[in-house]
């Protein structure tokens, strides 16, 4: 007998149908016994009534919550003000006939009936394929598949190729730590996992693909937030012949449609504001502002933050680039950079005159969280060099490291930008989710943790021998 979905057996009344799923309770009424049996679809009730055998009873009565079961019975209509509206399937009920345990269930070690919120992080992320049997994270699940399905079919309908870039490769310039994997066949030397694809596809602008997008799973150590994973899911977009505001347009619609149609949520204001990052820093005294009318309204108060400075002076006196190396600088600026020396940029006058410098740089904020971060790039290959080296790297460094793209600039590079969204960080603000996490079936906790398996754990002897790794301990 084919297995009916329980979503679909208020279609079945009177017939003979085989459920199978967990049991989500179990309680009797003098001598009858129910269960609340549920499948991905929905919950049934399932009735055990005492003229059947003793055998079924038996079993009926050891059944605890959480057991997996199969039952075949006849689908009747609930009886006079018995009906349960709460429930899909609130009008109907299964009437036993014959059940098979699947599988038992030790006692979960939390409840999954409510939404879980007050349970410590740690224990849901050990236990995180309990975690998400709670309707709430199915239902993130669910709504984050759409979401993907959703942008997918948008970009690829106006002509964005989806396209796969690696995952071992070499350090890119995003700003955080990177995560290292060591070469066993040359030991000593390491890939990096990427902290964004950025410099693939601006090759890929260089081969002529003109339109690209990719759902990158991207790696950063970093410490770690609310807000913030290890191991993070962009929306990586890049377009060649472009300015800022095609950019502006393209994402304005995507976003638009993807709140409106897909979360049913309601936009504070169309098309989204617009705040130079000087105005956003003396007005809100933040570069992602929260311009939210109602924090408790549930709508979304989109921004564009742009005009961003170029460069930043750290602490300890190095110079970085606010968004990355790759981004252009305004035009505005763009003669003079070129007309100053790299050592008159580096010197404590030429500093002052960095942070002067504007880029085309562009954030998409909501509520108060920056959502994505996009620029238009640097196309001429000797912009870009100096902007490494203005960054402090010597003009050798400058050539391992980044010798390619600039190599490759040199072979017909189109004028080109892009953004990225941070996926799950985009949903976490749309659900109004407390947390990132929320909306990642596997994510790694706060203390650095993988969710289920405990990673990071030590590898053996002959694993470290192979790839000539000695541990050392640190101070
Ligand atoms: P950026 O570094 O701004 O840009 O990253 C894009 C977006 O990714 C999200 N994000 C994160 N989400 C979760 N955990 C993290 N640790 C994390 N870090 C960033 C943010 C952010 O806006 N290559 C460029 C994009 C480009 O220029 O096209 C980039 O990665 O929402």
């Amino acid at each position: 007998m084919k297995r009916a979905i329980i979503s679909e057996t208020p279609k079945h009344i009177g017939e003979k149908v085989k459920v199978s799923g967990w049991v989500q309770s179990c309680r009797s009424h003098g001598k009858l016994i129910f269960i609340d049996l549920r499948d991905k679809s929905g919950l049934l009730q399932v009735i055990f009534l005492p003229n059947l055998s003793g055998n079924i009873l038996e079993t009926a009565k050891k059944i605890r919550p959480e057991w997996v079961v199969e039952i075949i019975g006849i689908i009747k209509k609930r009886e006079g003000n018995t009906e349960n509206k709460n429930i899909e399937t609130g009008a109907i009920e299964l009437s036993v006939e014959e059940i098979k345990v699947l599988a038992e269930a030790k006692t979960l070690p939390f409840p999954i009936d409510d939404d879980g919120y007050q349970i410590k992080e740690e224990k849901r992320l050990k236990y995180r394929y309990l975690d998400l049997r709670r309707e709430r994270m199915k239902n993130n699940l669910i709504v984050r598949q759409k979401a993907a399905i959703f942008i997918r079919n948008f970009l690829s309908d106006r002509g964005f190729l989806e396209i796969e870039t690696p995952i071992l490769t070499k350090s890119t310039p995003e700003g955080a730590r990177d995560f290292l994997v060591p070469s066993r066949l040359q030991p000593g030397k390491f890939y990096a996992l990427p902290q964004s694809p950025q410099q693939y596809k601006q090759l890929l602008m260089v081969a002529g693909i003109e339109k690209y997008f990719q759902f990158p799973h991207v790696f950063r150590d970093e410490d770690l937030r609310a807000d913030r994973l290890f191991e993070h899911t962009q929306v990586d977009i890049e377009m060649s012949f472009i300015e800022q505001e095609d950019v502006f347009n393209l994402i304005e619609t995507m976003i638009t449609d993807l709140a409106e149609k897909i979360f049913n949520k309601k936009i504070q204001e169309k098309p989204f504001p617009r705040i130079t990052h000087t105005e956003a820093m003396k007005k809100y005294k933040s570069d992602k502002p929260d311009l939210r009318k109602d924090k408790e309204s549930g709508e979304l108060a989109f921004c564009w933050v742009l005009d961003f400075p170029m460069f930043e002076v750290l602490e300890d006196g190095s110079i970085d680039a606010v968004h990355h190396p790759f981004t252009a600088l305004a035009d505005e600026g763009l003669k003079k950079f070129k007309a100053i020396s790299v050592e008159e940029l580096r010197s404590p006058q030429g500093k002052k005159e960095l942070l002067g410098f504007k880029a085309k740089q562009y954030d998409l904020v909501l509520n108060g969280v920056e959502v994505m971060g996009g620029s238009i790039r640097t196309h001429e290959s000797e912009v870009l060099k100096k902007t490494f080296e203005v960054l402090g790297h010597k003009p050798e460094a400058v050539k391992k490291r980044f010798g390619h793209i600039l190599e490759a600039f040199e072979y017909g590079v189109p004028p080109h930008g892009g953004i990225a969204a941070g996926f799950d960080r985009l949903l976490q603000t749309i659900l109004n989710e407390k947390s990132i996490r929320e909306t990642v079936a596997f994510p790694t906790a706060t203390s650095g943790i993988t969710s289920v398996m405990d990673a990071p754990s030590s590898v053996s002897e002959d694993q470290l021998r192979e790839l000539g790794i000695k541990i050392v301990k640190k101070d």
